[in-house]
Formats: structure tokens, C-alpha cells, sequence
């Protein structure tokens, strides 16, 4: 039996199958499930978020959380998780990083996984303008993310004036896990779901010069990764259907909450990030932010830009750092667990390989959910809200 699909190169690298394993943080996607995914043949993402929370016998520390950016993104552990999962693709496929532009430490932490040898850096959150600078003649593919064509436009332009254009692009579309480069409105909307605007981001990726586009967002099965290769986009990023996975570094908390998960669930949530975040909502935490019982949040390591400190933790409830640094430590009670809108469908852990097999074909996909009909789609229930 053949993989139905060909393999996916970018810039000067060439891994076997056409998905990308999509960063997950905090402490989601680490050496463990990067390193799997490369060794099967696929790229690799580690997250470079809160790496001070991987072994923290070096790590300064205030109550158990990472002390300032330094402690919170550390290098050392950074650089030691990179080499961890090289050490596990063992030369297969492709091993990378996701760096959020929202980052306290953005630039150190590009310049450390570069020194790493890393074969690309994914970067969104924001808009990754000066990355190409900071990677200097590099020899990395450089791999925005975006939400529109207009993104598309913008960073080409910017990158163009440093003679770089991006090596590869992600669409990541609204179904996605943890946090969306939509507002919430139009994550609802109809036309900015990633089927729609696919085809809109696929002609500006060939105005540039034919830059491969790599498709994010609620893609579960080989028919989902079909139905966009179909359309010409060279490849899929997922993440949620990982963490079903053995070598999956989250706790095995994070895990059971995900497998224990209802459609209704999972919903977005305000983030002191700026941007609406998605994950599952029937745990303690949540329970007591969505309740309005908001304790004083002190920022202690002061983990993103856009939330100033500790300001806008304040109003939305909850410190991101903190609740997502306990849900990498297994806490149900503190911990807020990411996941994309497909979260419920994971039912069981299996090994990366076989799950890799089961996308391309190679063996059958026999993974199935019980969908209640009685239980409309994110997308339903805020039409109805809005008729209503
Ligand atoms: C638990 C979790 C954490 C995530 N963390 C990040 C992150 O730190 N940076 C990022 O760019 N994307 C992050 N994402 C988004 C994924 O990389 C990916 O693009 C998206 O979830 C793909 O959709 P899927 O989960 O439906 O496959 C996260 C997703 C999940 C599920």
C-alpha cells in the first residue's frame, strides 16, 4: 500500500507525507510528539511557549511559576528540547518551531532556535514582520501564518524589502485550538471558514510566486486532507487530533479532559492575549472565570506583550501563563485546556505512527465519535442566538 498523497517540500527540504504537526502550547507539543511526527515522516512542531515549565531545576521560580520572561521562555531548555526531538526524528522528516509573535522575547527566542539547527520556524499571533532580520542568512524556511489574503499581501511586501519572501504559508481558519486570528464574530461567520476563504488565500500564494499554502483549521481525516490538496494547497497543518497520541507531551490530565470532552464543551473564551481562544470550558477554572469569580492576578512571568503585565489577565479573569502552565502540570482545578473545535472527536490514544498511517491512507482510519444530532455546531447555535 502507497501513502495517496505526495510528498511536501519546502524551501530546500522534502519530508514524505504533506502534513505539518502544528505547534501546541504550553508544553503540548515538545520533544516527545515533535520528534514522533518527524520520525513518521512528517514536520515536527516544537512550541517554543513557556519552555521554563519543561524541567524547571534551572528555572527561577515565584510559587512554582517561571520568574519574568527569561525564566518563563528558557533558553537552555528550549535549546535542550529542540536537540531531545532531532534525537527522535533521527533524521526523519523535519523538525521546526512555533514562536507566537505575541511573545515577551520574540527575537531571542528566533535566534535560539535557529542556532539550534531548526529546519523552519512557523510564526503567527501577530504579524511576524521582522522575522526574516532577526533569522539573518539562515538557512530556515520561514513560514507565516495568516488569516486573509491582506495578511498575505502585507508580509510579502515587508519581507520583500530584505529580498526574502515567506518559504511557506499556513491559513489557519477559525475551528482551530487555542488562539484564533479572528475576531469572534467572524469565526462564526460563514465566510471566513477555512473552506471559503482557502481558495481566496491559495491566489495570492500564486501571485507571489507559487508559495506553497498549507491549510489549518478542523482537518481530522484523510478525506479532509484530500478535499483540500484537491483544490491545490500543498499541505494540512493539524494539532488537536495529536493529542489522542502515546507521545503527545501534554499531562495526562490535559489528555483525559480532551477525551472526556462533549461538543458542547468546547466554545471560545475571552484570552488576555487580545485574541478569542479556544478550549474546553467545563473545568474548575473556567467554571469560576465564566462564574465572574475573578481573583487579583499577579504577573509573575509576564509572558506576553499584548496582555501589559498582568492588565488585561485582570479583566479577563485569568493569567494565560499561569492557567496554561497548570494544565501542563496536570492541575483540573487551575489548568485551561486548549483545543481545536474537533477536540470531542478524539476518543483514545494511539501511537503517532499509526495515527500518521490512518491520514495517508496507509492503514484504516477506524477512530470513531458518537455525533449527537441533538447538539448544533458553534456555528449554528450563534445563528440561531442572532435570529433569536
Ligand atoms: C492545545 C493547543 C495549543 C495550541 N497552541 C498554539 C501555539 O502555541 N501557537 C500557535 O501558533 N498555534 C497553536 N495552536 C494551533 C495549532 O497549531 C493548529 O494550527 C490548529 O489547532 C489546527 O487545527 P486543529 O487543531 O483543528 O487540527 C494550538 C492548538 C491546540 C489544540
Amino acid at each position: 500500500m502507497n501513502s495517496e498523497f505526495k510528498p511536501l517540500k519546502i524551501r530546500n527540504f522534502e519530508v514524505e507525507h504533506p502534513i505539518i504537526q502544528g505547534g501546541m502550547g504550553v508544553g503540548v507539543s515538545w520533544d516527545n510528539l515533535a520528534g514522533a511526527v518527524a520520525r513518521a515522516g512528517c514536520m515536527g512542531t516544537v512550541s517554543s511557549v513557556g519552555t521554563g515549565y519543561w524541567k524547571t531545576e534551572a528555572v527561577r521560580t515565584i510559587n512554582g511559576r517561571p520568574l519574568k520572561p527569561v525564566n518563563f521562555h528558557h533558553s537552555e531548555n528550549f535549546k535542550a528540547i529542540l536537540r531531545s526531538a532531532m534525537e527522535k526524528a533521527a533524521g526523519h522528516g523535519a523538525i521546526g518551531v512555533n514562536i507566537l509573535c505575541a511573545v515577551t522575547d520574540y527575537e531571542r527566542q528566533v535566534r535560539d532556535a535557529v542556532e539550534s539547527g531548526v529546519k523552519y520556524i512557523i510564526s503567527g499571533a501577530g504579524l511576524p514582520l521582522r522575522l526574516p532580520e532577526y533569522v539573518g542568512d539562515a538557512d530556515v524556511a520561514l513560514i507565516p501564518i495568516v488569516s486573509s489574503p491582506r495578511v498575505v499581501d502585507l508580509i510579502c511586501k515587508r519581507w520583500k524589502r530584505h529580498g526574502r519572501l515567506p518559504d511557506a504559508i499556513v491559513l489557519e481558519g477559525p475551528k482551530s485550538g487555542g488562539h484564533q486570528g479572528y475576531t469572534y464574530e467572524q469565526c462564526m461567520d460563514p465566510e471566513y471558514q477555512l473552506e471559503v476563504m482557502t481558495p481566496k488565500v491559495l491566489a495570492s500564494c500564486k501571485a507571489w510566486g507559487n508559495i506553497p499554502l498549507i491549510v489549518a483549521g478542523g482537518v481530522w481525516d484523510k478525506h479532509d486532507i484530500k478535499f483540500y490538496l484537491d483544490q491545490g494547497v500543498a499541505g494540512v497543518q493539524m494539532a488537536t487530533r495529536f493529542i489522542g497520541t502515546y507521545e503527545c507531551d501534554a499531562s495526562d490530565t490535559f489528555k483525559r479532559v480532551i477525551l472526556k470532552s462533549r461538543k458542547q464543551d468546547i466554545k471560545l473564551i475571552k484570552s488576555p492575549v487580545g485574541y478569542p481562544a479556544r478550549g474546553v470550558i467545563t473545568t474548575p477554572l473556567m467554571s469560576r472565570v465564566l462564574g465572574g469569580i475573578r481573583p487579583k492576578i499577579t504577573c509573575i512571568s509576564n509572558c506576553v506583550d499584548p496582555c501589559n503585565h498582568g492588565q488585561e489577565s485582570n479583566k479577563v479573569g485569568y493569567c494565560i501563563a499561569d492557567a496554561l502552565g497548570d494544565a501542563r502540570n496536570g492541575s483540573i482545578d487551575t489548568g485551561l485546556f486548549f483545543t481545536g473545535s474537533n477536540g470531542y472527536r478524539v476518543t483514545k490514544l494511539q501511537h503517532v505512527s499509526e495515527l500518521i498511517e490512518k491520514l495517508v491512507g496507509l492503514r484504516v482510519d477506524d477512530d470513531t465519535w458518537i455525533e449527537d444530532p441533538n447538539v448544533p455546531d458553534e456555528l449554528t447555535l450563534q445563528a440561531a442566538s442572532a435570529a433569536g
